[in-house]
């Protein structure tokens, strides 16, 4: 009798160290690495996939620390690739609206390329009709990131460095940036931003996915229904730059203070409507001394998909994909038609750094430049 307690004690120690041991083994988030080819230039490049236990498969390369793909759940079950975006890498290089990059050192656009700073003039690339966007000519959508991959038991994370240096693109300072992606298993995914320049610099980071929810890229995105918790919003000029004012959304078609579909008021006889095509505006968003907090959500009722954002910036680009015309080939065979994805871009206001009474953008030599936005997706 003695000998089989003895024994079945044994039997539990060693399944409950083989327990410990698989999953140390197998963590339950996970990152695989391919290579995703060669730039123009010959650089390699390549492609992480970060798999949650649940299924979420988020993929991104360092080009551009681009999300090429992301899987995500409907309320069935059944995960799809919800972002816009291509198949390989010499079609990003050819041209992409910047689908799934990391934009930099500046998010949208800065009036006429022109900033000054300590009394200094800085002149940057004027590549948007006459305006600076997204970084100029050589962004951080299109520049090759280092990486490192740290995977723990619940969580797995793409490290992207890059340093981009003084007067890169025309903004001053050598800058050292970091770009982290992780995924958990609740289908959250955190991008962190941290930065540190040696000299004084203006700074906006952003992250500009293109969603479609329903995952079928051939319908456009008129019935998701948004939610920005935001009063006010920038009135553009007819170039896209906000004039200055802060409007109340209250009775325009820039209320999204309750969930709304993009359709209901997007064909409104409206003078900004206008201007963007459609949206295309930064809102100012509620609780802006509350650091890390909810601003947004979109929800497809097709498939059940909602996706949700929180983030600790002051802004948010609701951007209907007004500029895709239907020239660029899907993932999944077809073209990108007139909105066909949506972009909700968390940042700081666009020209910021030309408007004294919008928060600061500005980035003093040696100090942190530190922020955090989470996607998470559920379905309902
Ligand atoms: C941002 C801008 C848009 C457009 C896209 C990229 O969202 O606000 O006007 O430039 O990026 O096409």
């Amino acid at each position: 009798m003695k000998k089989i307690y003895f024994l079945l004690f044994h039997l539990i120690i060693i399944s409950c160290e083989n327990m410990v041991k698989k999953n140390k083994i197998m963590p339950l988030v996970t990152i695989e690495k391919k290579d995703f080819g060669k730039t123009k230039d010959g650089v390699n490049t390549n492609q992480f996939i970060l798999k949650n236990k649940s299924g979420m498969e988020i993929s991104v390369i360092n080009y551009g620390g681009i999300i090429t793909s992301w899987k995500a759940k409907d309320r069935k079950g059944n995960y799809k690739d919800i972002v816009l975006g291509f198949n390989n890498l010499s079609q990003y290089e050819a041209g992409s609206p910047y689908f799934g990059a990391i934009i930099g050192r500046y998010g949208n656009r800065i009036s006429k390329g022109k900033f000054a700073l300590n009394g200094e003039n800085y002149t940057l690339a004027v590549n948007n009709g006459e305006n600076h966007l997204h970084g100029g000519l050589k962004g951080f959508d299109k520049v090759v990131w280092d990486t490192k991959e740290v995977v723990n038991d619940s969580t797995a994370s793409l490290v992207l460095s890059y340093v981009s240096k003084d007067m890169e693109e025309g903004y001053p300072g050598n800058l050292e940036v970091q770009v982290i992606y992780t995924l958990n298993n609740n289908d959250e995914l955190s991008v962190k931003y941290e930065a540190i320049s040696d000299k004084k610099t203006i700074i906006n980071l952003t992250q500009h996915s293109y969603f479609n929810l329903s995952a079928d890229f051939n319908k456009n995105i008129l019935d998701h229904e948004i939610l920005i918790n935001a009063d006010s919003f920038l009135p553009v000029d007819s170039t896209l730059i906000p004039t200055g004012e802060i409007r109340n959304v209250r009775e325009t078609p820039f209320d999204f203070r309750k969930p709304k579909k993009v359709d209901e008021e997007i064909n409104a006889i409206n003078k900004q409507l206008e201007f963007g095509i459609g949206y295309d505006h930064c809102w100012v968003l509620n609780n802006q001394d509350k650091g890390l907090r909810f601003v947004a959500s979109a929800y497809e009722s097709g498939t059940g998909r909602l996706l949700e954002i929180f983030s600790d910036q002051p802004g948010i680009q609701f951007y209907s994909g007004n500029f895709l015309d239907g020239t660029l080939k899907s993932k999944i065979g077809g073209n990108y038609d007139f909105r066909s994805g949506f972009c909700l871009e968390t940042q700081h206001y666009p020209n910021s750094p030309n408007e004294k009474d919008f928060p600061s953008v500005t980035l003093n030599a040696g100090k942190k430049y530190v922020s955090e936005t989470i996607f998470k997706f559920s379905s309902k």
